[in-house]
C-alpha cells in the first residue's frame, strides 16, 4: 500500500530537495510520510548535506491530509504527527517551498519546517473546521505562536486561506520568491545553512492572548458555528497554546483532533466535500464531452430571478442582455440589480469600479430579437406553460444555431417545452434558486433530448460563476422542490395535530436549519405556495385545497412581503406568533374534529426528516437523481441543510434507515420500496450507491 517513490530525493549540492509527488493536491497519503522519513533519514547521515527543501511537484504544496484515510483506524493512517515531530526535531535546517496551497497538515509540515519561502500566488490556511475536524498535527499549537493569538484564531475558524503577501507580512513566510520557486529555495537555504541556533516555532511565546479573546470567539462561534463541536475545540486548544508549554498542548491536540473525527458532524461533511465533487460527475457522459465557451448570455424577465440570475455573469465579466415586454418592468429591474450592486460596494464586498464595470456588461431590451448573439438563453419569467411555450417558440426563431435554450422553471416539464423548438437538444432546465446571486445551488435538469455537450457546457458555465450545478431529471419540482413539497405538507399536517407552527420552526432550527418551513413559507410568500396547490388540485381534478395554511392566505397574510404571514415581524424581521393565525388554527382544528395532542421536538425532527428522505429514496429509485449524495448536496446548497449533518440522506443513514422505515409507519405514512428494502438489508444510501445497475 505504501510507495516511498512518492516522495523524490534530489541532491542540488549541498541541499536535498524533497519533491513529494502525489497529484493531484499532494495530499499527505500512504507513502507520503514514509518517503519524508527516508528523505529526512539520508540528510542527516549524510555529513556533505547542509540543508534540506520539502517542495511539492505539480500544481500545488501538500494540500492537507489524506481525508479518504479519516475512516482507518489511527495506527494505520499516515502518521503526519511523527512526520512533524522528525521535522521539528531534525538538526539541519528545513526549508518548506510553497506554490498552490500548503492546507491543513500542508501547513503543519511547513509549520515544522526551520523556515518557509513562497511564490507569490501561494495560498496558506488551515480549512479543516470545514471538515469537521482540527488542525492534528501541531497546527494549533504553532500558528498561534507565529501569528498571534488572535490572527490564528481567526484561520483556525474561518478555516478561509491567506495569500502568501499577507502570510509574509504576518511572519508565516519567512520570504516570497519571485521566478522559479527552487531556484529561489535554494538560494535561501544556501544563505541560512549554517546559521545556528535553529529557530524553532514551538519554543517561541503566543502574543495577543487574553481571556477576553477566548472568551469573545466563543461567544462569537455561537452564531457562526451554533451546535458545532471542532470550533469550540479549536478555540480550547489555541486557549492552551497560550498558557501552558507547547508539550501539554500538543498532547491535548492528538486527543481531541481523535474525538473530532470520530464525530458524527466530520462524517457528515467530509461526506459533502466528496459529495460535492462527485456530483460533478455525470453518469453517461464521457469526461472528454466538449464544452462550449459561453461569451454572451440572454436573460428573460427582469424580475427578481431574472435580475439575480444576470448578476452571476456580470460578476464573472459575461456580457447579459435583459429582456423585458415593457419599459417599466425593464427599468424596475434594473434598478433593483443596480442597488444589489451599490449595496454590496457600501459593504465593502466589490469596489464603485465594479459596479460601473458590471453594469457596463449589462444590455437592457425589450425586443427579444436582441438575443440573436447569444450562446447561452436562460428564461426566467412567470410560471405558467402557457407562457413558457410561447416564448421558446419565439426564441427558437430569433436565436443563433448553436444558442443553448434554457428555462429557470422549478415545477415545469422541460420536456414538454423542449419540443415546441425546433432543437430540443439544446434546450436544458437552469433551476437556480432565490436569491440567485447567493444562493450556490443549480439544479441542471436534463431532458429526454438534451445533448452531452448542452450538459457539459452546463456543468462548466455553473463552475465559472462559483455554483454547485447538480445534474436532476425531469419530474414536477425536480429534486429539491419535490422534496419540499411533502416536507411542508407535514409541516401542516404536524400544525393540524397540535403543535404551533413556531414548535415545528424551532425543531428544524434546533437541527441546524436557518429556517424551518414555516419561516421559509413568510419569506417566499404564502400566496406562491397556495397557487401551487391549487393548480396540483386542479390538474388532478380535485377540490380546490382548503387547508389551515390556505385560509391563512385567504385572509390577506401573505408574508414577510405583507408584513406578515404565519407569524408577525419585529422591526428586526424576528417572528412572533399571531393571535388570529392560532385562532384560524384552533378553528380549523375544531371544525376538523382534532382533538390537539402535545408533539415533541424529537416527534417533529423525525417526522420532517423522514419526510424528506422517504421522498428522496422514491427520487433515487425512478433516477431523477444519480446519487443520495446529489440530494445532499441540493439540500445542503439549496435550503440551508446543515453541512456538519451531511444532508439529509446522509443524516438518515446516520440514524439508522430502520429507524426512518419505523417512524413512516408509526405516523401512518407508507415507505418507498426503496427505502425499506435497504432498512431490511441493513443497509444505507452509500451501499446502494456501490450496488450493480442494470
Ligand atoms: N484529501 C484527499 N483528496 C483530496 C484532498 C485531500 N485533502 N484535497 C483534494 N482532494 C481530491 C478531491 O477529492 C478531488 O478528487 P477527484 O478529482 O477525484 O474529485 C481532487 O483532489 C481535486 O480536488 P478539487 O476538485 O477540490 O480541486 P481544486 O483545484 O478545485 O481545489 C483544493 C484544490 C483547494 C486543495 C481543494 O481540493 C481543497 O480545499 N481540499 C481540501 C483541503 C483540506 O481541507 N485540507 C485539510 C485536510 S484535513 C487535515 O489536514 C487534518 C490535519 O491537520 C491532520
Amino acid at each position: 500500500m505504501t510507495n516511498p517513490q512518492l516522495v523524490e530525493q534530489t541532491r542540488e549540492g549541498s541541499v536535498l530537495v524533497l519533491t513529494i509527488n502525489n497529484p493531484p493536491v499532494n495530499a499527505f497519503s500512504p507513502g507520503v510520510p514514509e518517503g519524508l522519513k527516508a528523505g529526512l533519514e539520508a540528510a542527516a547521515a549524510d555529513d556533505t548535506i547542509e540543508a534540506v527543501i520539502l517542495i511539492g511537484g505539480g500544481r500545488t504544496f501538500v494540500a492537507g491530509a489524506d481525508i479518504k484515510t479519516f475512516n482507518l483506524p489511527r495506527d494505520q493512517a499516515p502518521d503526519l504527527r511523527g512526520t512533524v515531530e522528525k521535522l521539528d526535531a531534525f538538526p539541519k535546517p528545513t526549508v518548506a517551498a510553497l506554490h498552490g496551497t500548503a492546507l491543513g497538515g500542508g501547513l503543519e509540515l511547513a509549520l515544522a519546517c526551520t523556515y518557509r519561502v513562497a511564490v507569490g500566488g501561494a495560498r496558506l490556511g488551515l480549512p479543516e473546521v470545514k471538515l469537521g475536524v482540527l488542525p492534528g498535527a501541531g497546527g494549533t499549537q504553532r500558528l498561534p505562536r507565529v501569528v498571534g493569538a488572535p490572527k490564528g484564531l481567526e484561520m483556525m475558524l474561518s478555516g478561509s486561506p491567506i495569500g502568501a503577501a499577507e502570510a509574509k507580512a504576518i511572519g508565516l513566510v519567512d520570504e516570497l520568491v519571485e521566478g522559479d520557486l527552487l531556484a529561489g529555495a535554494l538560494s535561501f537555504a544556501r544563505r541560512v545553512a549554517a546559521a545556528r541556533p535553529l529557530p524553532r516555532i514551538s519554543e517561541r511565546e503566543v502574543v495577543g492572548a487574553s481571556p477576553e479573546l477566548f472568551a469573545q470567539a466563543r461567544e462569537a462561534i455561537n452564531k457562526t458555528h451554533r451546535g458545532q463541536l471542532s470550533p469550540s475545540l479549536i478555540i480550547d486548544l489555541a486557549e492552551l497554546a497560550a498558557t501552558r508549554p507547547f508539550q501539554e498542548g500538543w498532547q491535548a491536540e492528538a486527543v481531541k483532533f481523535m474525538e473530532a473525527r470520530e464525530s458524527p458532524q466530520s462524517r457528515g461533511l467530509r461526506h459533502i466535500f466528496f459529495a460535492e465533487r462527485e456530483s460533478a460527475r455525470v453518469p453517461g457522459l464521457a469526461k472528454d464531452t466538449p464544452a462550449t465557451t459561453i461569451r454572451r448570455v440572454g436573460v428573460i424577465g427582469a424580475g427578481t430571478m431574472g435580475g439575480g440570475i444576470a448578476m452571476n455573469f456580470l460578476n464573472v465579466g459575461i456580457p447579459v442582455t435583459i429582456v423585458e415586454t415593457g419599459q417599466e418592468a425593464l427599468d424596475r429591474g434594473l434598478g433593483l440589480l443596480r442597488r444589489n450592486y451599490e449595496s454590496s460596494a457600501k459593504k465593502g464586498r466589490i469596489s464603485a469600479e465594479d459596479v460601473d464595470t458590471r453594469l457596463g456588461l449589462l444590455t437592457p431590451s425589450l425586443d427579444l430579437a436582441d438575443l440573436k448573439d447569444a450562446d447561452l438563453i436562460i428564461e426566467a419569467v412567470f410560471e405558467s406553460m402557457a407562457v413558457k411555450k410561447d416564448i421558446f417558440t419565439r426564441l427558437d426563431a430569433v436565436a443563433g444555431p448553436d444558442a443553448i435554450l434554457a428555462t429557470n422553471t422549478s415545477t415545469l416539464d422541460v420536456n414538454e417545452i423542449a419540443a415546441v423548438t425546433s432543437r430540443p437538444q439544446q434546450v436544458i432546465g437552469l433551476h437556480f434558486f432565490s436569491p440567485a446571486n447567493v444562493m450556490k445551488l443549480v439544479e441542471i435538469v436534463r431532458a429526454d433530448k438534451t445533448s452531452d455537450s448542452v450538459l457539459a457546457t452546463s456543468m462548466a458555465v455553473a463552475k465559472q460563476i462559483g455554483k454547485v450545478g447538480v445534474v436532476v431529471g425531469v419530474c414536477d419540482g425536480f429534486v429539491g422542490n419535490r422534496m419540499v413539497h411533502r416536507y411542508g405538507e407535514e409541516a401542516r399536517q404536524l400544525v393540524e395535530e397540535g403543535a404551533a407552527p413556531g414548535d415545528v420552526d424551532a425543531a428544524m432550527n434546533a437541527l441546524g436549519l436557518p429556517m424551518g418551513p414555516f419561516q421559509m413559507t413568510d419569506m417566499a410568500g404564502l400566496d406562491i405556495g397556495h397557487a401551487i396547490r391549487v393548480h396540483r388540485a386542479q390538474q388532478r381534478g380535485e377540490p380546490e385545497p382548503d387547508g389551515w395554511l390556505d385560509r391563512v392566505v385567504k385572509t390577506g397574510r401573505k408574508g414577510q412581503k405583507t408584513g406578515g404571514g404565519i407569524y408577525d415581524y419585529d422591526e428586526n424581521r424576528r417572528p412572533r406568533p399571531n393571535a388570529d393565525v392560532q385562532a384560524l388554527i384552533d378553528a380549523y382544528r375544531a371544525e376538523k374534529g382534532v382533538t390537539p395532542r402535545e408533539l415533541t421536538q424529537d416527534e417533529i425532527t423525525r417526522r420532517l426528516t423522514a419526510t424528506l428522505v422517504n421522498e428522496g429514496a422514491r427520487i433515487l429509485d425512478e433516477g431523477i437523481a444519480a446519487r443520495a449524495g446529489d440530494i445532499d448536496v441540493i439540500y445542503i446548497y439549496g435550503y440551508g441543510f446543515p453541512a456538519y449533518r451531511g444532508g439529509p440522506m446522509h443524516y438518515a443513514s446516520e440514524q439508522g434507515l430502520q429507524g426512518v422505515v419505523d417512524d413512516l409507519k408509526r405516523y401512518g405514512k407508507a415507505p418507498a420500496p426503496l427505502l425499506e428494502r435497504l432498512a431490511g438489508e441493513g443497509k444505507t444510501f452509500a451501499d446502494w450507491e456501490k450496488e450493480p445497475r442494470s
